[in-house]
């Protein structure tokens, strides 16, 4: 395990540099992030570089044996390039023009962006192209799907539907613009959705459109950043860091032509009371390990408590430093950076804590990171080790979309019903792999299908996999929408009806209200947000719903298709009901399950070079007692065992 630290010489007095370098050195600090907002000591005036600073930090690190990860400073143009072009900042939806002085709010298909840009990117490429201590690069920072209603991108929008559709007819068909006498008859009529109304009031197809045409559009920008990195500094991977934001772009796609995923990873602080609160960072972290099937770095680690955009949330409690950068690196993530060295003493983010407080006396918090690193020299071994999981649950950005952009019912999130699933199996000790809804199955004995709302040729896959002897979890809201966004005139599941054997005759969205659902065996689980009253038609009945209007409908069924198993889940359960399903599946597709870990405690096994290694977190605030292969455990809160398996 890789161990880094977010850096910002340009914040500190040089007389620090030496000595925070030192001290990274000895504590066992193998690489150092620079530079991502640094443009105005960059280039402090048009056309004049100073790389003399960067280049001292770079040696400095260099020389301790420290390697170094370079990023664009693209996120934070400089307020010189503001001044000469001040159309260059993006357009918010009530048409006003962002404000400079914050960060991200340039306007990325603005040509002096571009430019600027362009010859900041060449000549940093450029500077350090022989430079052996920078080992890859960062492309700008957290991107987002920005919307930018300014004219340039509104017209950008235009040209993609263009691309898209080849005709007005077409854009007309596809939206359904005949409702409230929408239809385009010049492309120039197309609006993107600013303005005051809210997004649930415009045209579900053309907003869908818009989100996917919001990150396409930050994807270019990405890619045309990476390829010019690798025109003038070969050899160098490169990457950009994610966040789950608002407008986040399609992850799959933004990576694709990236050499590796980094994701910023800032656990709780503070567990949530209720137990049906889905907590765990091990969802996010599958998830992203998923986007390309493979290892994955963390660029930004809790380090210190979190505020500046809110209050101060509180201190990571003892134990957290080390457990959650233990945790990300047990699902994949073999380099974790730090955010950051020290908490800042200057800026609008000075209540965001690094590992060293303002005072600069490393105190606990440090001391658990210097204990980490030390146990991070112990799995070399692990580095780069796959892992090998039975059970996938399937992701699309798509459907995070429509969700958005048309809430079903009070309550009701997209993401939450994968983390409910992923939650389930992973309660059941099992690895588990977030994918996307693109990729092949293989491999896998349970795919979860949660909520597949938005038509996808993953149907096919499903079907194909069912029949041929996996097991599948379909949830409700699947099958309602085409590609378009537009809902589908068949009763639900739509294409999934065959495989799952039920329909629902109607459904009953009950946002916060609470239903009973009971199970064959004769105890019930509690359910709400969503209700599908099913009729099963070739389905057997597992639970049924004990309560409301439609008691005794089926709300949860089973059916046979081909040499597989379909389960479909009719309404939003508690966590009690994604686990009942989970362990019912996994003994059925005689998968090896372990159904009595206490709560919080997660199990992951990667496969190292020299055998499995598995490890065993307690993600949970009390010392939880627990008996694996025979052998009695106790662990701390936030304790990491990590047991080589033999
Ligand atoms: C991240 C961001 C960092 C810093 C941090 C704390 O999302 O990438 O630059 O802002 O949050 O606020």
């Amino acid at each position: 395990m890789r161990i880094g630290v977010d850096y910002y010489p340009e914040h500190w007095d040089k007389s620090l540099w030496a000595a925070d370098a030192d001290l990274m050195a000895q504590t066992g600090v193998e690489l150092v992030r620079l530079a991502e907002f640094a443009w105005c000591r960059l280039e402090p005036r048009e056309g004049v570089f100073d790389f003399a600073w960067l280049d001292e930090a770079v040696a400095l690190f260099a020389s301790r044996g420290i390697d170094v990860v370079l990023c664009t400073p693209t996120s934070c143009p400089p307020l010189w390039l503001y001044e000469k072009h001040p159309d260059a900042v993006m357009v918010e939806k009530d048409g006003q023009r962002t404000r400079t002085g914050i960060r991200g709010h340039r306007c990325v298909n603005h040509p002096a962006v571009r430019m600027y840009c362009e010859r900041m990117i060449e000549a940093m490429a450029r500077h350090y192209a022989d430079n052996k201590a920078v080992i890859a690069w960062q492309i700008d920072n957290e991107l987002e799907a920005y919307f930018c209603f300014c004219e340039r991108c509104n017209g950008r929008f235009r040209e993609w539907l263009q691309a898209k559709y080849g005709s007005l007819e077409a854009v007309n068909r596809a939206y359904g613009n005949v409702v409230w006498s929408g239809e385009y008859s010049s492309w120039e009529q197309i609006q993107p959705p600013c303005g005051s109304y809210p997004h649930a009031w415009l045209n579900p197809a053309l907003m869908l459109d818009y989100y996917r045409f919001a990150s396409d559009n930050v994807i270019a920008f990405c890619n045309w950043q990476a390829e010019l990195i690798r025109r003038h500094c070969p050899g160098r991977p490169v990457t950009t860091n994610v966040w789950f934001c608002e407008h986040m772009p399609d992850f799959y796609k933004e990576f694709r032509d990236l050499d590796f995923i980094s994701y910023d990873n800032y656990p709780a602080t503070k567990l949530p009371e209720d137990p049906e609160v889905c907590c765990s960072h091990a969802f996010h972290l599958d998830l992203m390990r998923g986007v390309k099937r493979a290892p994955f770095w963390i660029m930004e680690q809790l380090s210190g408590g979190m505020g500046c955009w809110a209050p101060m949330a509180r201190m990571p409690e003892p134990g957290m430093i080390g457990g959650y950068a233990l945790q990300a690196f047990a699902h994949g993530a073999d380099t974790v950076v730090f955010f950051r060295w020290r908490t800042a003493n200057i800026g609008a983010e000075m209540h965001w804590h690094g590992l060293i407080d303002h005072s600069n006396v490393p105190g606990r918090r440090f001391r658990e990171f210097a204990e980490l690193c030390r146990r991070a020299k112990e799995l070399q071994g692990v580095q780069g080790a796959p892992i090998k999981a039975d059970v996938a649950i399937l992701c699309s950005f798509e459907n995070e979309y429509a969700f958005r952009i048309q809430p079903q019912t009070n309550g009701y999130y997209y993401l939450e019903q994968l983390q409910r699933l992923h939650a389930a199996f992973t309660a059941l000790g099992m690895n588990v792999d977030v994918i996307g809804q693109h990729e092949a199955l293989d491999g896998y004995r349970i795919v979860c299908a949660p909520e597949m709302y938005v038509a996808s040729d993953a149907s096919q896959r499903l079907h194909d996999f069912a029949a041929g002897g996996g097991t599948v979890i379909l949830t409700a809201r699947s099958g309602v929408k085409d590609e378009h966004n537009n809902a589908v005139m068949a009763q639900l599941p739509g294409v999934y009806r065959d495989m799952a054997g039920v329909y629902a005759g109607e459904y009953a969205p009950i946002g916060y209200d609470r239903v009973q659902v009971r199970f064959e065996d004769g105890t019930a689980v509690e359910a709400g947000q969503w209700c599908d009253v099913l009729t099963a038609e070739t389905a057997q009945v597992l639970a049924r719903y004990d309560s409301e209007y439609f008691k005794g409908a089926a709300a949860i069924t089973r059916n046979a298709w081909g040499e597989g198993k379909v389960y479909y889940i009719g309404t939003v359960g508690r966590q009690e009901l994604y686990r009942r399903v989970a362990c019912i599946a996994a003994k059925e597709a005689g998968l090896p399950i372990i159904p009595d870990l206490p709560a919080g405690v997660e199990i992951t096994v990667r496969r190292g070079r020299e055998g499995d290694v598995r490890f065993v977190f307690n993600h949970a605030a009390s010392a939880q007692r627990l008996t694996l292969d025979g052998q009695a455990l106790t662990l701390a809160p936030y304790e990491m065992l990590i047991q080589h398996l033999h």
